[in-house]
């Protein structure tokens, strides 16, 4: 198994071009369901995730092209894939393929819409809490999906097709908002989704089903409004930039002191996440270009923060921001309130010396100078990164091991860092 070999102390500088985002990237394939048409997708990132919906896909009968690289595209471009879903010849998602990446369960609402049935085994994903789909099921249900669960299956037909509800969901949810909106679009009547997710990703899905003939208004904000139509055409759409990425190299920019142009990053996409790093000492330049990020003499500030649903600070960060205020002027407390035991990367951290006292959702740290590089290694996507951040600025050697979670959602990861100064390599091993 590949593991990363880094050896801290370094300052970043340089450019660091920001990839298309995972998080819009696999609902916007999974949407290609919906039509017999093509959906072409601009700046889809290279990704594990994202190969693994491919394989998902391609199970049901989806056709993928993915265009290669045109002269002119520079090193870090996103792929164009071509998602041709002409032919659906199984609407089953089998359990070895659904268990290795939560997102694949989504499928369920683009088959149950168009094919009027689906049988999509149970997700996994990161370890991150129980992650249960109790919510998707509920907004089927208000769709008019029979569901039922059988052998780790969920079993959902709607033999006369969808009809438009009020879906209102008890707490926001990403997931639960993706599969009622793609599900909606070919409901008959009229679709009201209130406590919706705001993500800007649940906003970049619903531009590409516009694009696509969809009748939707509101994606964005607490309350979208769908009118089912008869069918959906193909499209063409340019994936947004990923705000998590842009966040996490911002961390990283904070932690090791420097000064990095993140290209491409789009500022609205993480503000709550750009002024908690403002607090923290790091002065951020929004530009034409993206974001400029800097840390220059100045020490880091502790800060105090709570996770949120957008706009507020993302639970994607969070283990990264807890990385930063390990080196923080004094103490930080951090809440998570998305996921419960998504704390992993707690003991990780410590193994670099830092100190961090949990105490149920929140996590106290009390900041020291100097973290001292260790073998570490974490359980999930995010909580891998943090260890990366903690390693680029301890002193010594840190190997991380399980690398395939950073595969999973970080394109380039330590060509990218080690383009801006950082000593970071992939150690392969067969
Ligand atoms: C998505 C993101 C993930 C991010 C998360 C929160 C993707 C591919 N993943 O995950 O990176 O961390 O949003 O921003 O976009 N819940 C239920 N019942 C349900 C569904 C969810 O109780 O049926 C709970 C979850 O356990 C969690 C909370 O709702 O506590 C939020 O989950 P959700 O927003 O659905 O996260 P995901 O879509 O899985």
């Amino acid at each position: 198994m590949d593991r990363i070999r880094i050896v801290g102390g370094n300052r970043l500088n340089g450019t660091i071009p920001i990839s298309g985002a995972k998080n819009a990237a696999l609902p916007l394939m999974i949407a290609a369901l919906l039509t017999e048409e093509t959906l072409i997708l601009d700046n889809v990132p290279r990704l594990a995730d994202v190969a693994q919906l491919q394989r998902i896909l391609g199970n049901h009968g989806v056709d993928i092209m993915s265009a290669g690289k045109r002269s002119g595209d520079h090193e870090y471009q996103g792929q164009t894939l071509h998602i041709s879903a002409a032919n659906i010849i199984d609407t089953t998602a089998p359990y070895e393929l659904v268990s290795r990446m939560r997102a694949s369960f989504w499928v369920i609402a683009p088959l149950l819409a168009r094919m009027r049935e689906a049988r999509v085994s149970l997700p996994g994903g990161c370890a991150i809490g129980t992650r249960p789909v109790d919510l998707l099921i509920m907004a089927l249900e208000k769709l008019g999906a029979r569901i039922a669960i059988d052998g780790g299956y969920v079993i959902a037909s709607a033999p006369g097709g969808l009809t438009g509800a009020e879906v209102e969901f008890p707490k926001v949810t990403v997931s639960g908002t993706h599969v009622a909106l793609m599900a909606a679009t070919l409901a008959k009547g009229t679709t009201i989704i209130t406590n919706a997710a705001c993500e800007p990703e649940i906003a970049d899905v619903a531009d590409c089903l516009n694009k696509m003939g969809a009748r939707i208004s509101g994606a964005g904000t607490p309350r979208i409004l769908i009118e089912g139509v008869g069918g959906l055409g193909g499209a063409r759409h340019t994936v947004l930039p990923d705000r998590i990425e842009t966040g996490t190299y911002a961390m990283a920019v904070a932690m090791t002191g420097g000064e990095v142009l993140l290209r491409g990053a789009r500022p609205e996409l993480l503000q709550a996440a750009l002024d908690v790093l403002t607090e923290a000492g790091a002065v951020i330049t929004p530009n034409n270009e993206g974001i400029r990020v800097a840390r220059n003499g100045a020490g880091i500030n502790p800060v105090t923060v709570s996770t949120a649903p957008f706009p507020g600070f993302p639970t994607d960060l969070q283990a990264q921001f807890m990385a930063l205020m390990t080196r923080a002027k004094g103490a930080s407390h951090i809440t998570e309130t998305i996921f419960e035991n998504r704390f992993m990367h707690v003991q990780e951290l410590a193994r670099f010396g830092a100190r961090i006292h949990l105490d149920g959702e929140t996590a106290t740290i009390d900041g020291i100078e100097t973290l001292r590089g260790a073998p570490v290694m974490a359980t999930d996507l995010r909580a891998s990164v943090s260890l990366v951040i903690a390693g680029l600025a301890a002193e010594g050697e840190t190997i991380v091991n399980r690398v395939y979670h950073l595969d999973r959602g970080f394109e380039h990861l330590e060509k990218k860092l080690s383009s801006c100064g950082a000593f970071i390599e992939r150690i392969s091993e067969r």
